[in-house]
């Protein structure tokens, strides 16, 4: 839970203010986001990277309004497309520290990241690399690299393995060929080299495995700089192991890449544990407890079986526990949320459900499917609440069909 969060009767209370009456103002479903967990979060970054740059992975969650923050508080901005990187300018992060990944950019992208000033665009094939040359643009870069390194995670989101879609292969020659190629590229300037084994890790062997490598092919081309990527996993379930800390994280790093600049690019473990997803059970019908949200606003347990937990956020029971599945409002029955938990027996159509580390890959994963309109996203604050992300509405989906 975030650390805001408290319980009185039974009831939620988040930044301050109860469950029931946030539900009753903003709707469900709802992302309530508990922004002095957020920003400490981030601090817990900065503070273990006191001497490095600490990029928000933004893919996990964001908004104007989180730019602004993660710009206050000092943090670097990482984004891998065009509408990314219009968010980023929207909540006004100074470009200089903003990073461009991705493993597609356009020539349009590309375009528009070297006017504006970006910090850095990371080269992720040589295609890219004749693009980027195509506009002549004075630019610093980093260079991907795949470090063969097979993290311990689901396949859909281990990237660093050697047959992946992303970065040059340090096995093939490809990631020296890289090297070569754009100190040969007249206004390009090689800033470091990119790695990013993965996502949703939980152990720092990973992570010092290819520190190790990219730090050794660092050190044999010359380069100062090495940007590791994020990766680092967060706890989803009462009873799920903790993960390292930020410290424990860089600690394996440092051991392996010594003197050298040294950046991360956390998004989950800043953003997911920070948000609530809030939703109103509606009917209830034999193991099966219908809310109403479901796969559209979070994709992750259909598409990665990813486990969640929920409780009931609204009043107190003491009614006994049964297991129950929580599943959505969508046409298939894929679309659950969270499967076989002990929710109290008296469940009724209502009642809140609280679903716990909703921050990250949600929202910004959220879809439109059968037509039901995204969450807001609601900033809870020493007992203030804020809409950052309005409701989309029905009409706003509309105004897309000619
Ligand atoms: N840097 C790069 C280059 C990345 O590709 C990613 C995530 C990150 C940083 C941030 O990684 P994090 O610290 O959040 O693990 N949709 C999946 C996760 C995909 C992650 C993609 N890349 C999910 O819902 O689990």
């Amino acid at each position: 839970w975030p650390r805001t969060a408290t319980w009185t009767s039974g009831e939620l209370h988040l930044g301050g203010l109860p469950a029931t009456e946030l539900a009753q103002r903003h709707g469900t479903p709802a992302y309530l986001l508990d922004r002095a967990d957020f920003e400490a979060r981030c601090r817990a970054w900065l503070d273990a990277l006191p001497d490095g740059d600490v990029h928000y992975g933004g893919k996990a969650f964001l908004c104007p309004e989180v730019v602004r923050w993660l710009a206050d508080l000092g943090l670097s901005l990482d984004v891998c497309t065009g509408g990314e990187l219009a968010v980023a300018m929207a909540g006004g992060m100074p470009p200089e520290r903003v990073v461009f990944h991705g493993n597609n950019k356009s020539l349009d992208e590309l375009r528009r990241a070297v006017e504006w000033g970006i910090g850095c665009i990371v080269i992720d094939s040589f295609a890219e690399l004749d693009r980027l040359t195509s506009l002549g643009a004075r630019q610093r870069v980093m260079i991907r690299v795949t470090p063969g390194v097979d993290a311990a995670t689901h396949k859909a989101i281990a990237t660093g393995g050697e047959d992946s879609k992303f970065g040059f292969s340090l096995s093939n020659g490809d990631a020296l060929r890289a090297v070569r190629a754009v100190r040969d590229t007249p206004g390009l300037e090689l800033y470091g080299l990119h790695s990013h084994i993965g996502s949703q890790l939980f152990d720092t062997e990973g992570f010092a495995l290819a520190a190790r490598r990219m730090a050794d092919f660092a050190g044999s081309v010359g380069v100062t700089r090495l940007d590791l990527g994020g990766g680092l996993g967060v706890a989803y379930r009462p009873g799920d192991p903790e993960p390292p800390t930020p410290s424990d994280v860089v600690a394996a790093l440092r051991k392996e890449v010594g003197g050298l600049d040294l950046a991360v690019e956390p998004g989950r473990s800043i953003a997911g544990p920070t948000t609530v997803a809030l939703y109103r059970v509606g009917t209830v019908k034999g193991t099966y407890v219908s809310v109403d949200g479901g796969m559209s606003d979070n994709p992750r347990p259909a598409m990665y079986g990813s486990p969640y937990t929920a409780v009931l956020a609204s009043r107190a029971s003491d009614a006994p526990l049964e297991r129950v599945d929580v599943v959505g409002k969508h046409c298939e029955s894929g679309d659950y949320l969270v499967r076989d938990i002990p929710l109290p027996g008296d469940l009724r159509p209502g009642d809140l459900l609280a679903v716990p580390v909703s921050g990250a890959y949600q929202r910004s994963m959220a879809s439109n499917y059968n037509h039901v309109p995204r969450p807001p996203v609601i900033a809870v604050f020493e007992g203030a609440d804020r809409v950052i992300v309005r409701r989309e509405t029905e009409e706003d989906l509309l105004r897309l069909y000619v």
